[in-house]
């Protein structure tokens, strides 16, 4: 762990377009999910969701990878050993999601034998034997996951404005380049 004002430009263009893509990814999961009927048309929105989540998992490497190589700025003002180390782990948690998310979707559409174009850039080809049951178990890793990510994401934007409303600290402020 570093000391440091501000997060680095790149870390907060990192957190936020990741931010924004994984909440748009959630979203489009869960309404493809409880409110496309089955159909020609869920077929398409799903192609979409599966392309954007191939890039997703392309470019999350790089956001894993710079935050592990980069490493975390202490805490920005003195707190309560709970709420330190349950920011971590929250924080850990959304890391690991940003990898997990696309990764589960990817291999449970691999054992359904699908192929994904991803916007006519290249394709992922789907299994020549595909499973259902092992493609099945990796959806429901996608789902569950889903559930998770969604519970962490409420905690940590609760913990940030917490931070910035009643503590009145730096926390949110230097993840937007002004502390
Ligand atoms: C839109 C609502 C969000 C707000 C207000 C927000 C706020 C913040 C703030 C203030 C920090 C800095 C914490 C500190 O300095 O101790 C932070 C860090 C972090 N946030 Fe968020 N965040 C949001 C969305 C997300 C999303 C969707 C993800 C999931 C990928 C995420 C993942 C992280 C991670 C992993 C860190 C640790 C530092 C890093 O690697 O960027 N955040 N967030
Ligand atoms: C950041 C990446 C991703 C996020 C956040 C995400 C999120 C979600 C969510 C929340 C759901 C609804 C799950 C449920 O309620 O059970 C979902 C469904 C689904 N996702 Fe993803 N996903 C991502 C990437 C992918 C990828 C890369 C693929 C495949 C290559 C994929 C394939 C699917 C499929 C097939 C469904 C089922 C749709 C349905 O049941 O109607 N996802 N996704």
């Amino acid at each position: 762990m570093t000391a440091g004002k501000n997060w680095s430009v790149i870390s907060r263009l990192n957190h936020w377009i990741f931010g924004l893509a994984m909440i748009a990814m959630l979203a489009f999961g869960i309404y493809l999910h409880e409110f496309v009927p089955r159909g020609p048309d869920k077929g398409l929105l799903i192609g979409y969701h599966k392309a954007a989540g191939v890039l997703v998992l392309i470019f999350g490497l790089w956001r894993v990878g710079y935050r592990l190589f980069n490493g975390f700025l202490e805490d920005a003002s003195p707190m309560p050993k709970w709420q330190s180390v349950s920011a971590k782990v929250v924080h850990w948690v959304l890391l690991i999601s940003v990898i997990a998310m696309p990764l589960s979707g990817l291999i449970g559409s691999y054992f359904g034998g699908h192929d994904i174009d991803v916007f006519g850039l290249f394709t992922v080809y789907g299994a020549m034997e595909p499973s259902k049951a092992t493609g099945n178990i990796f959806m429901g890793m996608h789902g569950a996951f889903a559930k998770l990510t969604i519970l962490s994401l409420v905690l940590h934007v609760a913990g940030a404005y917490k931070h910035h409303l009643i503590d009145k600290d730096d926390t949110l402020k230097r993840m937007v380049g002004r502390s």
